[in-house]
């Protein structure tokens, strides 16, 4: 198939590529580049072992840009995973992140069926489930309250994009909810690059242990858990982005002919994507250190606002109806991070 990658230069964007190539697929990607660096594409494609990937600097809320795109090209998919991530500053700035998300998911989601292109893949969360009801979650899981903006616009973009396959049974409409992608390529050369003081848990520990902070805070030792600290499923990103090409499979004709049978099918493409395995911080220090054999000076500071005890999925959905399961381990991760931190101390060198 020949995909569409929206916020394809970004970190899961970068890794989904790979493995498209990989499965005989082809791309091309859309990104403003508010939050990463063509560098990373210019890698990707050394890795693939093509030339360069198609690449249009285009921001999704760009009616007319977009529209050249698609005169240009014709799409069979879209992999929608561009989007404003950061949920501290989506609290600040609110607006931003709901004109970015889903005002660009709006326009984007227009051109498409313009164009006559109905097939979606949406980057949603496990943000969605707020604080679970149950654990591990299903996908019949409900969905809970978000305790900031930008959960809000992932939570409200699968009602939007559910609304729109129910009025109009040619779209075909992927949510895959992400747990927490953490691990990097294995050749040490895409990874993630978040700007400033990273926010989440891996990035941070890789910084300490590169020398660019001097200790982790662990956010809270008096949860509900085996050691006090939060629970989550992290789950590697070269798995999440198999994920995705696994994901193609639900708009394979065989497959839609099946889901046109009963309306309650039509609405069945929500799949968690983790590894069904929850580690607390200090499980995810404790390996980062014991396998990579660096130092991870760390002190107990208070629970972080908006923070929940214990996140973890059961993925057994998407192993039964996409063959899709994790095959990297919390070693793999950890390893992973490491070797990307290493290599690119200061993330991606300027274009
Ligand atoms: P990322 O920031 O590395 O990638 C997102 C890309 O989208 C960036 O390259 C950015 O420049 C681009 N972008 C943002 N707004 C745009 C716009 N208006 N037009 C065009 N491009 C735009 O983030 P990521 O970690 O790769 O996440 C990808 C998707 O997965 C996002 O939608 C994110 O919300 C979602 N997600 C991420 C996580 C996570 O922990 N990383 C978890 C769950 C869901
Ligand atoms: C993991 C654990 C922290 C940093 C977030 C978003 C979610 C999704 C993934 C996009 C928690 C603890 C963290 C630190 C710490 N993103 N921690 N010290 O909060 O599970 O999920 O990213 O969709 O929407 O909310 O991930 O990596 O921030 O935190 O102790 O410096 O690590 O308290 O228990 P989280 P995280």
């Amino acid at each position: 198939m020949n995909i569409l990658v929206t916020g394809g230069a970004g970190f899961i964007g970068t890794h989904t590529l790979i493995e498209l190539y990989k499965a005989g697929h082809t791309a091309v990607v859309i990104d403003n580049l508010s939050n990463s660096n063509p560098v990373a594409l210019q890698r990707v494609a050394e890795i693939i072992g093509i030339s360069q990937i198609p690449f249009c600097k285009v921001d999704i809320r760009d009616r007319e840009g977009l529209e050249k795109v698609f005169a240009e090209h014709k799409f069979d998919a879209c992999i929608h995973f561009a989007g404003l991530k950061a949920v501290g500053e989506s609290v600040e700035k609110p607006w931003e992140y709901y004109e970015n998300n889903i005002g660009g998911t709006l326009v984007l989601v227009d051109v498409m069926r313009k164009h006559g292109c109905k097939n979606i893949i949406f980057s949603s969360s496990a943000t969605i489930y707020g604080d679970p009801v149950e654990i591990p979650i299903t996908e019949n899981c409900p969905k809970g309250q978000c305790t900031n903006p930008y959960g809000w616009t992932k939570s409200m973009l699968e009602q939007v994009l559910m609304d729109i396959q129910k009025a109009d049974p040619e779209w075909n409409v992927v949510l895959l909810r992400y747990f927490n992608p953490v691990g990097a390529h294995q050749s040490g050369r895409i990874g993630e690059n978040p700007n400033g003081i990273p926010n989440n848990l891996m990035p941070y520990i890789t910084q300490v242990a590169v020398g660019k902070r001097t200790e982790l805070g662990v956010f809270g030792n008096d949860y509900p858990t085996p050691d006090g600290t939060g629970v989550r499923d992290y789950i590697h990103v070269c798995d999440l982005a198999a994920a995705h090409v696994a994901a193609l499979k639900c708009f394979a004709v065989e497959r839609l002919e099946v889901k046109g049978e009963t309306e309650e099918a039509s609405h069945l493409n929500i799949y968690n994507v983790g590894t069904g395995n929850g580690y607390s911080v200090l499980d995810m220090v404790k390996a980062f250190v014991r396998v990579n054999g660096v130092n991870v000076p760390y002190s107990i500071k208070p629970r972080r606002a908006g923070d929940i005890a214990t996140c973890y999925c059961n993925p057994a959905k998407a192993k039964a109806e996409l063959g899709w399961e994790a095959r990297y381990g919390i070693d793999d991760m950890v390893r992973d991070s490491w070797r990307w931190q290493k290599q690119n101390p200061d993330g991606y060198p300027e274009d």
